[in-house]
């Protein structure tokens, strides 16, 4: 049985194009129902129309205020009957009436092996930390930013020569793999959340 999915992403959306690319291929038992941007302008919006996924936009600044702006995301959350929502480079923080209406039904992934490096910037975080191993994290979203418990997590090297640049590069290659995988798990009903930990059954 297919689950529905809503993408939601404010830029560029190749995470979300990985996401489509794997339902298509089949690895993935999902249908996706809607992109959800705050960005009239983000590419995933030619994404989202060639691959005919319905796009709903909810432009921060047309609202006089956060909570209109959060009002008419959680409407447009409600209304499009998605199990799982899927932040792929959603570029603001949702609030916690929002967070609370979907529990363990909202997926992030960060560029960084959390809880190492969350917020902005993670791959410039670990740059300048000198680490030797970075990666991305693929976690459920609870109210605390970057914090929720991990489902996924695929590491890298950091190379000598690195800079902020190149090693996003090389973490995001990771992100359109494991990004996909822990939907899959997710639709397969495969992830159970006991506290803090999610066991892969
Ligand atoms: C990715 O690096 C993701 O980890 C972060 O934002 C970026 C989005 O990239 N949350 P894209 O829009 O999916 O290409």
């Amino acid at each position: 049985m297919k689950k529905r999915i809503a993408v939601l992403a404010s830029g560029r959306g190749s995470n979300f194009q990985a996401v489509l690319d794997a339902i298509r291929a089949g690895t993935v038992p999902a249908a996706c129902v809607a992109l959800i941007t705050d960005n009239p302008e983000a590419y995933a919006i030619e994404r989202a129309e060639k691959a005919q996924v319905p796009v709903l936009i909810i432009d921060y600044t047309s609202f006089p205020d956060r909570a209109g702006y959060e009002q008419a995301l959680l409407a447009a959350m409600q209304e499009c009957g998605a199990e799982l929502f899927v932040l792929a480079g959603y570029m603001r923080i949702l609030g916690s009436g929002i967070v609370r209406a979907f529990p363990d039904r909202i997926m992030n992934i960060h560029p960084a092996l959390l809880p190492s490096f969350p917020g902005l910037h993670a791959q410039r975080q670990a740059v300048l930390h000198g680490v030797k191993v970075a990666g991305c994290t693929v976690h459920f979203v609870d109210e605390c930013l970057d914090g929720g418990p991990i489902i996924l997590q695929t590491c890298v090297p950091v190379m000598e020569d690195d800079d902020e640049d190149t090693l996003a590069g090389r973490i995001l290659e990771r992100e359109h793999e494991c990004y996909p995988e822990a939907i899959r798990l997710f639709c397969e009903d495969r992830l159970v959340i006991e506290g803090r930990r999610v066991r892969i059954r």
